[in-house]
């Protein structure tokens, strides 16, 4: 599928978009866009809005505010109470169950599209073998969609957003019905299947690895609300929040008290011992803050600054490293840190360093 087209060069704009279920505000003012040939992760947790958001780019729901745009077309203006129909947007939808029709065949469920919009026999025909080949389909078209693995069934969903040569392509969680396994190898396929076409794509996803590998950018929801946006490095190295920082990565969490606190940097107080990290966000003197530090970030056997002692209590074999799991005894309180290692260790007591940098306070709320 050589698409460069018509559509290359338009932008989809969503301007503070507002939506509500009865009186349940579900969107609360969200806005972004999507640049040509970029793809942009929709990620945040079960209940945060991202079906919903994907639902009002495609005109499936009605937002009550707000507007969006795709080049000069306007597809929402909440102001002038005007919504473009579904099918007059043209942007590609993939479910997340895929819904393909269980009677049609893999060519008639891809060339659906084309039938309802007039498109001649042999237009057809060579659009829809184009996809299935660009998909890797080519040999399964007479088959039904029951004969199909779910990696399969999840291609003609995607063949079939894909063969009317949509602007922009919208995936809901398209990946959730594989396993473990498939799934990994379906995202870089993925990835690399809008990379090549030169796609614009807004993917949603709960995983944030996924979001990580496949987007260029992502949008982490809260609660209808972008907590915050920007490229997958930046949200995992430059979390502006805890809720962003716990959201990316793994992360081990320290109860502190603020001993000392200047500039960028502040002494806290753990377990009796004084450790410097980096503030986010307001950290006083006094105060208790959250210390958080990421699994990968934590030095086993170190020396020197922001040092404190450990029990190593077990060691899980991950296969490419292990995951080591200590104890900090903290008066009556135990708490629990993890650390990845390339060796195993032997358990009792181990010196703990966490780099001051990759030490973040975060102020308890
Ligand atoms: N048709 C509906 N009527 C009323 N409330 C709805 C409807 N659809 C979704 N909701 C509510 O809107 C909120 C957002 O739902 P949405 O499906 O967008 O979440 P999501 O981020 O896609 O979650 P998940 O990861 O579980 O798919 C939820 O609280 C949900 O219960
Ligand atoms: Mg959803």
């Amino acid at each position: 599928m050589n698409k460069s087209t018509q559509h290359d060069a338009l932008h989809l704009t969503v301007n503070n978009l507002h939506l509500q279920y009865g009186d349940n505000p579900i969107l609360k003012g969200v806005s972004f866009t999507l640049a040509p040939g970029e793809v942009v992760a929709l990620l945040g947790a079960s209940g945060s809005g991202k079906t919903t958001l994907l639902r009002a780019v495609a005109g499936l729901e009605h937002p009550s505010q707000g507007e969006i745009t795709l080049g000069k077309t306007t597809l929402f203006d909440g102001a002038k109470d005007f919504e473009l129909a579904v099918e007059k947007r043209n942007l590609g939808l993939v479910f997340q169950s895929y819904a393909l029709w269980p009677h049609r065949t893999v060519f008639d469920n891809v060339a659906y599209g084309l039938k309802l919009r007039k498109v001649g026999t042999e237009e057809t025909k060579d659009r829809v073998s184009q996809a299935l080949k660009n998909l890797g389909l080519g040999h399964l078209a007479e088959r039904y969609p029951h004969q199909l693995s779910g990696g399969q069934q999840q291609r003609v969903a995607i063949a079939r957003a894909l063969v009317y040569n949509p602007p922009v392509i919208l995936l809901d969680e398209p990946l959730s019905n594989l396993d473990a396994k498939l799934r990994e190898e379906a995202r870089a396929w993925l990835r690399e299947l809008i990379v090549t076409l030169g796609l614009s794509a807004l993917v949603v996803t709960h995983d944030q690895t996924e979001a990580m590998a496949m987007s260029d950018r992502i949008l982490l929801l809260k609660d209808g609300r972008i907590e915050q946006a920007g490229t997958p490095q930046s949200l995992y190295a430059h979390p502006e929040s805890l809720y962003t920082a716990d959201f990316m990565g793994s992360n081990n969490h320290l109860p502190a008290n603020v001993v000392q606190a200047e500039g960028s940097m502040a002494s806290i107080e753990v377990a009796g011992r004084v450790l410097k990290g980096v503030c986010k966000g307001i950290i006083q003197a006094g105060k208790a803050c959250t210390a958080l530090i990421r699994l990968e970030q934590v030095r086993t056997n170190a020396e020197g600054e922001n040092v404190i002692q450990a029990e190593l209590i077990t060691s899980m074999f991950l296969g490419d490293r292990w995951e080591h799991l200590f104890h900090l005894h903290n008066g009556a309180d135990t708490i629990r840190i993890r650390a990845f290692g390339a060796v195993p260790l032997a358990t009792g007591e181990h010196q703990l360093s966490f780099p001051a940098d990759a030490l973040w306070l975060f102020p308890t709320a």
